[in-house]
């Protein structure tokens, strides 16, 4: 059996921290063929001591030295400087990730001045739970093998859809930022809940629920959302009284926009980016 992978994850703060942590949890690599790096010393000790594996504070060409995966977790304005810090360390075999957002694989190559076998991956915040949802999109010298590797690695901390690299503004829009809308719908369930006299605990206690099992549900039946939500309907009932409401007002139509806005926002934001780069371009 061969070893376990060497990875250096660069930038380890809310994202990268969560993928630490599946990491080692679910045994891709061991403790000791582990390495993150953040900014400050006092992260650096604080994480290496949380997850009992070596923490640099920057030093971030020293962290890749023998690693094979390489993820970057800075965020994207950070990319460009290190990059630049990393890529003299950069060898032909070496896998990158990144989690940059709104930061293209040209980009990235065009910053190294030579191509790897680069994967992009979106994830969303519920990955410090273990229940992300990863959009992952990956370059044409990619093998097999870096997929069930990188795979393996998101897999970790949720569920992993692979999408064509432009579709990973649609991801963005849809996943990345999907768990703000998730919490506006708690966060008015509740007050929902309160303003019929329902206590703030019974209220989260039940919005929080109602959210997590019905999203089981779907995952569970493979039934399309508009036969479950059928399922819950009685003729002239409660829930068709709210239904109608929600109807009335657009909650489904506001979501679709929302997603169709957020999607071209995405695009619009890696452009500047890239103005930003390289403004003859
Ligand atoms: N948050 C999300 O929901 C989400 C979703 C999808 C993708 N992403 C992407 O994931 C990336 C990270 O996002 P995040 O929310 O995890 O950001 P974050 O919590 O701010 O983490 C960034 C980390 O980078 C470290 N850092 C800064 N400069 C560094 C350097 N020169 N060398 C090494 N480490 C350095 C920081 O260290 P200190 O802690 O010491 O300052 C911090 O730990 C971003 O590119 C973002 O676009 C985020």
């Amino acid at each position: 059996m061969s070893a376990p992978s060497r990875i250096a994850l660069l930038g380890a703060g809310n994202i990268g921290s969560a993928l630490l942590g599946g990491i080692l949890n679910s045994g891709i690599t061991t403790p000791d063929r582990l390495i993150a790096t953040v900014r400050s010393p006092e992260n650096a000790a604080a994480l290496s001591q949380r997850l009992g594996i070596r923490v640099l504070a920057g030093e971030n060409l020293k962290a890749i030295e023998g690693a094979e995966v390489i993820i970057l977790a800075v965020k994207p304005l950070l990319i460009p400087r290190l990059i630049e810090e990393i890529r003299w360390g950069l060898r032909d075999d070496r896998v990158l990730v990144s989690l940059a957002a709104s930061f293209p694989m040209e980009t990235i190559e065009r910053l190294m001045g030579r191509r790897l076998p680069t994967f992009r991956a979106m994830p969303n915040i519920p990955v410090l739970v273990g229940e992300g949802a990863t959009g992952l999109a990956y370059n044409s010298d990619v093998s097999a093998e870096h997929i069930a590797l990188v795979e393996s690695i998101f897999r970790a901390v949720g569920t992993v859809s692979y999408v064509a690299e432009d579709q990973l503004h649609a991801v963005t829009a849809l996943s990345g930022s999907g768990p703000a809308y998730i919490y506006m719908v708690i966060e008015a369930m509740i007050a929902g809940g309160l303003k019929m006299g329902l206590s703030h605990d019974v209220a989260t206690r039940l919005a929080e629920q109602t959210v997590l099992g019905a999203a089981k549900l779907v995952r569970e039946t493979g039934l399309h959302p508009a036969v479950l939500k059928d399922q819950v309907i009685t003729p002239a009932g409660v829930t068709i009284a709210a239904v109608h409401e929600l109807e009335r007002h657009g909650l489904r139509s506001t979501l679709i926009s929302a997603i169709e806005i957020a999607t071209a926002h995405s695009r619009h934001l890696t452009a500047q980016l890239q103005d930003r780069l390289n403004p003859k371009e």
